[in-house]
């Protein structure tokens, strides 16, 4: 994929009414913290573009990056982060439900997951949700860069597993450190978006 243009296009928030784009929409999915911003950043070319944060909970919005005027990068909250309030967690979640289940425009879910960890119950239940409506979820292992070649194998299938992911399953091992998987991960959506 040939980045020419990008621009944070729409952010919204708890309150907002959700845009009606007219362009195919790739969502990033996954707990905070997991590299959600750190992946789009890398799959626009840009460093820092889509806010990216040591601290979990740094995206509290949903945010529609538009990518050469052709489709959407959606950024969304992540889930899971203990620090959030209750009451902002739900109201999180209910805008991200909202968000996958009236999108006309989402052609896929993108679920990121640390590769070098068992997937959580919320993992689970998120990419039960994701196929519950009508979605083949991709999976991402992101922070390929923190373990060593030799265990990739053994945490793939953890994660296959955990997850419980159907043999056709895509999983994508990636690092937005040295970029691998990027290019898998652009041919994806370039298939897609075409389709
Ligand atoms: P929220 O917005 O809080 O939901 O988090 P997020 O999923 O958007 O995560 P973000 O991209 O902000 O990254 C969280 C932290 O992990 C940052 O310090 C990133 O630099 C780091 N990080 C993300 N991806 C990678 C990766 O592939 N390798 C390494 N080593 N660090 C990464
Ligand atoms: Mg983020």
């Amino acid at each position: 994929m040939v980045i020419r243009n990008v621009e944070l296009e729409t952010v919204c928030g708890v309150t907002s009414t959700l845009p009606e784009n007219t362009l195919p929409e790739f969502a990033f999915a996954g707990k905070s913290n997991v590299g959600k911003s750190s992946l789009i950043n890398a799959l626009m070319n840009r460093k820092a573009l889509a806010r990216t944060s040591s601290q979990p909970g740094k995206t509290q919005t949903i945010n529609f990056y538009n990518i050469n005027g052709d489709l959407y990068y959606v950024d969304l909250p992540g889930y899971g982060y203990a620090k959030v309030p209750q009451s902002e967690k739900v109201k999180w979640g209910r805008m991200i439900e909202n968000y996958l289940h009236k999108s006309q425009m989402l052609k896929c879910v993108f679920l990121l997951v640390d590769i070098r960890h068992e997937p959580s119950a919320n993992d689970k239940t998120m990419y039960d949700w994701v196929v519950y409506n009508g979605f083949r979820p991709v999976i991402i292992a992101t922070k390929l860069d923190k373990i060593k070649r030799s265990q990739i194998q053994k945490q793939v299938k953890l994660i296959r597993t955990g997850l419980g992911m159907e043999k056709q399953d895509i999983l994508i091992p990636f690092s937005a450190e040295t970029k691998q998987g990027r290019e898998d991960i652009w041919n994806l959506i370039d298939k897609m978006a075409a389709g």
